[in-house]
């Protein structure tokens, strides 16, 4: 499928780019090129100021009090719940629950869902690829009740065998399928919708762990039909310690709290507690409410630019980055982009990802970072948190460069020329 036309948007995104104060800063005296967007994005502006703006001008705690402040802080609170629900197109606010992040969203799922569904001798699926916080709270509810994990195991082409996956399903007694949309080493977008549809044929429903995701693809959990997804407000241009669990209703409903205290009770006796409501059953004590505020502001600034065009021009910085990675020698490229012959890879735009690990051979991947660093180019190196998926490419760590609408290929090349400039160090 040939690449949208990008004519224009150029334009567009240097004029966005100038909302990301921290975009023009130096490091050792050299211009920052950040290419770190799958650890943490950068905050625009409006989010920052978002931030402020409720500390000085409206804080208070929300739900609680009968006061002016209380309400509007409730206000905005709520109303950032609505935006949520609106950005992954939820069926209803009560299915948006708010979290630290990513981890905390899948350590409640693994509690909560493990308490209401899972018994001795049943299994949850995890995929290869999965970050460490979608393999360990799944592991530590299979020790605390006697589940077995098993693991959709990856091709060499960096893909996920869904022959496998389907064999997993048919031939056990699984409980739950936990994959993640978008690998955060490989850039490998799984085909989660046809996942989906695989495990509710024999009746498993699907975590869909959307960290990596969400900031580069438009997500309707309606549309895929999953019955959970996760996601954090950092990586997409928010702020850190808030975050998304979404639920089918008709899960949430079922599940035990999974933390107790203020908020999440209707009624409490020394005798006997019962439970709020969605979706403030699973949300106790004072939330981040300044938190998901400023997340609902990142969310409208994305939107206000557009998910599709962000993707299209991500998708365009992302060919160049590995055609230009390409041209290194001794570069050793993982991800689904390499594993395709080079003269087709402009035909799968699906297969174009704004995260690219590599190693150059010779260079250990810390050197390599770094050297980079001191060169003003930041990249992530090491395992990712995905210490299986390492032992499976045979590598104990990559570098990691990763693409954000904000980057240009100028920032591009000079992690080109930064990588030969090392290269010749050795
Ligand atoms: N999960 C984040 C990453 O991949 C921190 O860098």
């Amino acid at each position: 499928m040939p690449l949208p036309c990008m004519e224009g948007s150029i334009y567009h995104f240097i004029m966005n780019r100038n909302d990301f104060p921290i975009l023009s800063r130096t490091v050792y005296g050299k211009p920052l090129v950040y290419l770190d967007n799958a650890a943490t994005t950068q905050k625009p502006r409006c989010v920052v100021e978002a931030i402020s703006e409720e500390y000085y001008n409206v804080n208070a705690n929300v739900h609680r009090g009968v006061h002016f402040l209380s309400q509007q802080a409730t206000d905005l609170h709520e109303s950032a719940r609505e935006t949520v629900r609106a950005f992954i197109n939820a069926r209803k606010t009560e299915e948006i629950i708010f979290t630290r992040g990513t981890t905390e969203s899948i350590n409640l799922l693994a509690f909560s869902f493990g308490e209401a569904f899972c018994h001795e001798g049943d299994e949850i699926i995890v995929s290869t690829m999965e970050h460490h916080s979608n393999i360990v709270p799944w592991q530590m509810l299979c020790e605390r009740k006697g589940l077995k994990l098993r693991v959709i195991p990856m091709k060499d082409d960096y893909t996920l065998d869904l022959e496998a996956f389907e064999r997993l399903l048919s031939e056990s007694s699984v409980r739950l399928v936990c994959v993640t949309h978008m690998s955060n080493v490989l850039g490998t977008v799984n085909p989660i919708k046809e996942m989906i549809e695989k495990a509710h044929a024999y009746g498993v429903p699907v975590l869909v762990d959307g960290a990596q995701s969400t900031p580069h693809i438009p997500i309707d959990v309606q549309a895929l039909d999953c019955d959970f997804f996760a996601f954090s407000g950092h990586k997409i241009y928010g702020p850190t310690g808030i975050g998304v669990l979404y639920g089918k209703a008709e899960y949430l409903e079922r599940m035990p709290p999974y933390q107790g205290g203020g908020e999440m009770i209707n009624k409490v006796t020394f005798e006997h507690t019962t439970y709020n409501s969605l979706p403030y059953k699973f949300e106790a004590g004072t939330p981040d409410y300044v938190g998901s505020h400023a997340l609902a502001v990142a969310l409208d600034y994305i939107s206000n630019i557009g998910l599709e065009k962000i993707q299209a021009h991500e998708h365009e910085l992302g060919q160049y980055a590995y055609q230009q990675l390409c041209q290194i020698a001794n570069i050793e490229i993982y991800g689904p982009l390499s594993a395709v012959h080079s003269s087709l890879f402009t035909l799968h735009s699906s297969l174009l990802s704004p995260v690219l690990s590599f190693n150059i051979r010779g260079i250990h991947h810390f050197d390599l970072g770094t050297l980079l660093d001191r060169l003003g180019i930041a990249v992530r190196t090491g395992h990712h948190c995905a210490e299986p998926l390492m032992h499976r490419l045979g590598v104990e760590g990559t570098v990691r460069a990763s693409l954000s609408f904000y980057n240009t290929k100028e920032e591009i090349d000079s992690l080109v020329a930064a990588i030969r400039r090392v290269q010749q160090m050795f």
